[in-house]
């Protein structure tokens, strides 16, 4: 470290009026002169908010990663960022990812930052945290806030959203009272923490620790457990000794690391947002990866773990029963076990004695809850550039089905028609949702998992073909096909389906077909005029005029790409 200046000294060393600036501002803080002695400056980029739930306990983790800053030589200075609420934020999370990223990137790189620690939990707030520090590559690495305790309500373990899906279907064909739906609430949010199913939010922290950005363990232990803090300060500890071995972002989120990541994705059943999160890090890192690579890596993984949406459990569980080093063991040759991971070891060696404490929980390969269990990625004359569905989250018989077609064509024009008695509508048909990709909502919302007709709730029936440019909750399921690219919005095939043509879904042959000639869809197509334009100015505009298209990640297409660490001029 000595031969090598760190960034931090272009602010704070020397005797000139600059460097007098620098630190006297900060010694209003009251921090001692010896901490600007050229010591490892790390930064704390934390989306603590109240209006964030998922991470509303986060300053308590960053004081713990401070004490393990201090106490391997460094100086740890905490900064806040836009914090991303998935709850409450309207109209949707996604469409400030990329903002969020940017608030990332600038305020790393105009401080007096050496490395970082981020920290993130509710869904978007991971991925917008690693694609703004990938952008700038210094070392980095993440800490997860982690989930909440299992839900329960009376006698039953309840999930995060699965069962908020649930309970609502069930009142809505009668099965549940109000008064049942309303207790319900405060038995599914019982501790600090993000969502407890294999959600967006568990299945971005299981991908932090399965790209090796994260500290082993990272993805389970829950927001509540003393361990979280434990593994807070030895992250604390270890990013010192990272700035001086720089062991940047880009050394740790390498191709085998990505490919690990697509293929843990898969044993654990994990959410399909993970595809265009992953793909817009892997953009900002310069790491080539596409669609197909879910497909091609994941298709085959087995599902080894039994949370909800698919499966029993929750993440409490899972924590108990080993985690995620217990299902990257199982995983053997499918992993790269020479990938590289913060703590300066390899994922092979970090994981090669992870014990499993139960395989009700995480099975073996050789007995998986399901062979093939990755995320299948479908083209056709519906989906030119891609569309995506998780399989193992859907009835099987729907995985081959071939019906009618019901358009909506907005989300607020399918909630005012789905219940209306005069919809003619079945469990054969196939809904199709059009305007919800990422410039048409804007912001690409997770409605895809569209609620079914009451009228076909009510025979008992609990899932049908639905199809759209949106995404879906990973706390939800069904025979859901999402991300269709092109988006409807930009003149995708999706805003040329009509009511009544016909639609064929055959997953094992990854096709998505609309039965219509292509004669009758020229002459639709002439006739279509892109929807009107509601944002013209701030972000919304700057998100609609770059945003680019899901089987890309969605991310701006300026953002891609990295401009580094490098120290901007002085002004003053
Ligand atoms: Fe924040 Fe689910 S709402 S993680």
């Amino acid at each position: 470290m000595a031969k090598r200046k760190l960034r931090s000294t272009h602010w704070f060393a020397g005797e000139g009026k600059d460097a007098f600036n620098h630190r006297s501002w900060m010694k209003n803080q009251g921090l001692p002169h010896h901490l600007f002695d050229g010591r490892p400056v790390i930064g704390i980029c934390n989306s603590w908010s109240e209006l964030t739930p998922c991470n509303a306990h986060f300053r308590k983790i960053a004081e713990h990663v401070k004490r393990g800053v201090y106490e391997a030589g460094g100086f740890p200075l905490e900064f806040p960022t836009m914090s991303l609420g998935e709850t409450l934020m309207r109209p949707t999370t996604m469409l400030f990812r990329n903002l969020m990223s940017m608030d990332v990137e600038e305020s790393i790189r105009a401080n007096p930052l050496d490395a970082v620690v981020l920290l993130a939990g509710c869904d978007k707030t991971t991925p917008a945290q690693l694609m703004g520090a990938a952008s700038v590559d210094l070392p980095t690495l993440m800490i997860s806030g982690g989930p909440m305790l299992n839900g329960r309500f009376r006698d039953e373990t309840i999930g995060s959203g699965t069962h908020v899906w649930k309970f609502s279907e069930m009142v809505r064909a009668g099965e549940m009272s109000m008064a049942d739906f309303t207790a319900a609430e405060s038995c599914m949010s019982r501790s600090a923490g993000h969502c407890m199913t294999m959600g967006t939010a568990s299945t971005m922290a299981s991908m932090v620790e399965a790209l090796g950005i994260g500290m082993p363990g990272n993805a389970a232990i829950p927001a509540v457990d003393s361990r979280r803090y434990v593994l807070a300060h030895m992250a604390g500890r270890r990013i010192v000794e990272m700035v001086k071995e720089d062991l940047r972002m880009s050394k740790i989120l390498t191709r085998k690391a990505f490919e690990n990541a697509i293929r843990v994705n898969a044993a654990i059943g994990g959410s399909t947002n993970a595809v265009p999160h992953l793909l817009a890090i892997a953009g900002r890192v310069g790491v080539p990866l596409k669609l197909e690579d879910f497909d091609e890596l994941g298709a085959r993984v087995p599902l080894l773990v039994d949370l909800m949406p698919s499966g029993r459990f929750l993440m409490e569980d899972f924590f108990y029963a080993g985690g995620l080093p217990a299902v990257i063991r199982e995983l053997g040759d499918l992993i790269h076990k020479d990938a590289l991971v913060v703590n300066g070891r390899t994922m092979g060696e970090n994981t090669a004695d992870a014990p499993c404490w139960n395989r009700e929980v995480i099975r073996t390969l050789a007995k998986p809850l399901k062979k093939n269990a990755g995320i299948a990625v479908l083209r056709g004359n519906l989906a030119p550039d891609g569309c995506v569905i998780k399989p193992s989250a859907a009835t099987p018989r729907l995985l081959k089905h071939k019906g009618r077609a019901v358009v909506f064509s907005s989300i607020e024009d399918f909630k005012a028609r789905i219940d209306d008695p005069k919809l003619d509508i079945d469990e054969n048909c196939v809904m199709v949702l059009q305007g919800c990709g990422p410039k048409g909502y804007p912001g690409f919302p997770e409605v895809g998992n569209l609620p079914l007709p009451t009228k076909v709730l009510k025979k008992g029936i609990t899932d049908m073909v639905r199809i759209s440019d949106a995404r879906m909750s990973g706390t939800a399921y069904g025979a859901v096909v999402l991300h269709v690219a092109p988006e409807s919005a930009a003149g995708g095939p999706l805003a040329l389906v009509r009511d009544g043509d016909m639609i064929e879904l055959d997953v094992a042959r990854r096709k998505l077909a609309l039965l219509v000639s292509a004669d009758e869809l020229a002459r639709r197509r002439a006739a279509w005029k892109p929807p009107k334009q509601e944002y013209d100015r701030g972000w919304a505009r700057l998100y609609v005029d770059h945003v680019q298209q899901a089987d890309k990640g969605c991310d701006l297409d300026f953002l891609v790409g990295k401009s580094g660490s490098y120290v901007p001029r002085e002004s003053h």
